[in-house]
Parts: structure tokens; sequence; C-alpha cells
């Protein structure tokens, strides 16, 4: 698979992007705004100015990954891919129309995934003419250096398809994982409780998110608490993804919601990509949001 498609150049489709072009695929990186798409190619820039400036890579290999990913205007450039993974916005509809819209497009041979973090598999194949060439490839943030992708077949993908890809994702470096289409996955759903946790002891006032996070990377020895986490994530993918999960057990009360977090999400305090969520990331300076 030489020729990859992405549709969405936000955080976690510029960093698929990298992860393919730095195995010498050639990417196509579709988004539908292009401001996201030039703020994406800056912050790929930086990143490849630092990986070369701590001597992880070549500044040719840099301007080789830089060349190797095409910004595309228009999905219709994505038509001679061989595989398409979709990282927009974690909304079922609009993922299906995107499909739907890319089904027209490339050939009956390309391979078509998800980069949801929740959605049914199944559930998004649904409204394609051949639901059997659909599966989730779901990688994590930051892409270029989480290893573990875990490949989601859904209930009416060809059984052939998930090893493939499981290849695939060797060849990239990454440890692939072959889950069950279930809501949340497998990472997913075990870390709802923990970010909901994290949540209802901010809202009951037991403690503060700095105290949460000091608390889980000193005693827990976790890399990042869970408030830097849904940072770094985005609380509004991180809360449509609970929103998602809760829904798809039933509403099952384990994976209940928080107000502060859906407040937080209408408020755009997204965390790092808005600048602002549970600390402020104006420059340098990290302090909680008052
Ligand atoms: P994001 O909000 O950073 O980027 C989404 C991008 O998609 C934006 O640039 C937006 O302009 C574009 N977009 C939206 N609708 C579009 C459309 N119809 N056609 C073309 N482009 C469109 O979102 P992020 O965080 O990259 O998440 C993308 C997907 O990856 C979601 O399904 C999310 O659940 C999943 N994911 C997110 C992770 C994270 O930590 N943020 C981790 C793993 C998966």
């Amino acid at each position: 698979m030489k020729n990859i498609g992405i549709i969405g150049s936000g955080t976690m489709g510029i960093g698929i992007a990298q992860v393919a072009a730095t195995n010498n695929c050639k990417v196509f990186l579709y988004d539908q705004n292009a401001l996201q798409t030039e703020k994406s190619l800056e912050g790929l820039q930086k990143v490849l100015a630092r990986l070369v400036e701590k001597e992880k890579i070549s500044q040719e290999e840099s301007e080789g990954i830089l060349y190797r990913i095409k910004f595309c205007t228009d999905l219709k450039e994505l038509k001679d891919c061989d595989l398409v993974i979709e990282a927009i916005i974690e909304n079922k509809e609009i993922k299906q129309k995107v499909f739907k819209d890319l089904e027209e497009i490339v050939s009956d041979e390309c391979i078509l995934a998800s980069n949801t973090s929740s959605i049914s598999i199944t559930s998004i194949s649904s409204e394609l003419k051949n639901p059997a060439r659909f599966l989730g490839i779901h990688f994590f943030n930051p892409a270029p250096l989480m290893p573990l992708v875990e490949i989601i077949p859904g209930l009416l993908t060809e059984e052939n398809l998930p090893q493939k890809i499981y290849d695939l994702m060797k060849l990239w470096g990454k440890v692939p994982v072959i889950a069950q289409d279930i809501p949340g996955f497998i990472v997913n759903r075990l870390a709802r409780p923990f970010y909901g946790e994290a949540l209802r002891i901010v809202e009951e006032k037991i403690a503060t998110v700095e105290q949460v996070d000091d608390a889980m990377r000193t005693v827990g020895n976790f890399k990042m608490g869970p408030f830097e986490l849904m940072d770094l994530i985005g609380i509004d993918i991180n809360f449509s993804v609970t929103k998602t999960v809760y829904a798809d057990y039933f509403y099952d009360p384990k994976y209940k919601p928080s107000l502060l977090q859906q407040r937080m999400s209408e408020a755009k305090l997204h965390g790092r990509k808005t600048g602002k969520g549970f600390f402020s990331y104006a420059k340098d300076a990290v302090k909680p949001v008052p």
C-alpha cells in the first residue's frame, strides 16, 4: 500500500500523515478547512525541525516526509489511494456522509478506515455500498509517538482485512491489536472511568485539577494526569467519546458524562488546540484556568 489518503488534518490526521510519510508512503491529506491545513503544516514543520535538532532524523529525511505529504483541498484528489483513513469530527452522520462521497471517488479495491475513538464501526459502514472493505484503525495521540493501534473489524468487514492492516501497522513500526467492535473498543472503554472519576473528584471539590494530576503522576507514576491528558486529547473529542460510550452501553451510569466537561466543551475550552482547557497554553505558561 503506497498511496494513503487521510481525511481531517487536525490533531490525529496530521500525526497519522507523518507516520505514513515516514514509512515512505505518498500521503494525500484532505481537510475541508484550509486554515486548519495551514496550521497543521506549520505544526508538522516545527515537529520535524525539533526531530532534526535532536538528531532523531536527518534534514534529508525531514524534507522527504514533507515532500511525500500532499495537502489537498478537494476530496477527489484521493482517487488513487490504496487505503483512506478518516480522522474528522467524532460524529457518526458526518463520517457516514464523508465515506459515501469517498465511495464515488476511489477504486473498488481501496480500503476504507475510520480512526474513530468510540463510534461503532458496523454502524459507520452500514450506509456503504460495500461495507466489507471498511474497518477501524485507531491510532493514539500523538500518533507518531504512541505505538499502540487498535484494529477493529465491524460485523460486515471482510475476514482477511484485519490481518492485512495488522501487517501494515507492524511495517509502520506500530504495536497493533485486533479489538472487538464494542463501545470505546479496549482503551477508551477502560479510560472512561479514569477521566470520569477525576472530573467527579473536581466537581465534588474533593481536590483541585492540579492536585489530581500531581497525585496520579507522583503516586500512580503516570506520565500525565487525567486533566493534562484531556487537554492533549481535546475536551470536545473526549466529551463526544464519553457521550457515545454512555449511550451505546444503554446509559450504564458507570459511563455517565460530566457536566463540567460539557460546559467546557460548549465554551470551546478544548485544551491545547484552542490554547485553554483545564490549563492555559498561552506561550510557555501552564497555569490552571481560573
Ligand atoms: P480535530 O478536531 O483535531 O480535527 C478534526 C479535523 O477534521 C479538523 O481539521 C476539521 O476541519 C476536519 N473536518 C471536520 N469535518 C470534516 C469533513 N466533513 N471533511 C473533511 N474534514 C473535516 O480532531 P482529532 O482530535 O484529530 O480527532 C479526529 C478523529 O480521531 C475523531 O474521530 C476522534 O475521536 C479520533 N481520535 C482522536 C484522538 C485524540 O486524542 N484527539 C485519539 C484517537 C482518535
